[in-house]
């Protein structure tokens, strides 16, 4: 099959990641951890850095900024779930929400940003299907770094420090 060539503007995307992490609130994000001690902070870092290596993998054309935003926003909540009562049920299909609603106070968010964020964990989230191409990616990276996080313990899947280990999305 012929890649399509696409435009993405990497350097848009990490100026966009930048930006959030200087925020500290956002930066509040590693002080709580998930997946095998991961933190939050690693995890969505790694979501999108995954999301933009898919997309110029598969020629798909992103919105840059919505995907980096999307990304680093999907799992603002702001707690440890271990820490919690809260059924993996419950947390699963309450955390999009929590993490939007945290986000919607920092930050003015687009329609597709929202959605980014609200849909990630289809099909658990089953009304909130994803709506855009950097919806779709956010929900796959973010299953694919989970497994990673959970299984193979690779905190970093960053592509400057994965470059000689992952063979995935090269
Ligand atoms: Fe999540
Ligand atoms: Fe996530």
């Amino acid at each position: 099959m012929k890649k399509t060539k696409v435009h993405n503007d990497r350097s848009i995307f990490d100026e966009q990641i930048r930006l959030l992490k200087e925020d500290p609130e956002i930066q509040k994000m590693a002080s709580f951890t998930m997946h095998n001690g991961n933190t939050t902070l690693q995890h969505v870092e790694n979501v999108a850095d995954v999301s933009f290596r898919i997309a110029e993998k598969l020629g798909i054309d992103i919105d840059e900024k919505a995907l980096a935003r999307g990304a680093m926003l999907h799992d603002y909540y702001l707690y440890t779930f271990k820490e919690t009562k809260m059924s993996p049920y419950r947390h699963g299909i309450s955390h999009p929400e929590t993490a939007l609603k945290n986000a919607s106070k920092r930050h003015r968010l687009t329609e597709k940003e929202t959605n980014i964020i609200r849909s990630h964990m289809w099909p658990m989230t089953f009304l909130h299907p994803p709506m855009s191409r950097e919806a779709v990616l956010v929900c796959l990276a973010d299953k694919y770094c989970a497994v990673n996080e959970m299984l193979l313990k690779k905190h970093d899947l960053s592509e400057k420090k994965q470059q000689s280990k992952s063979k995935i999305c090269k």
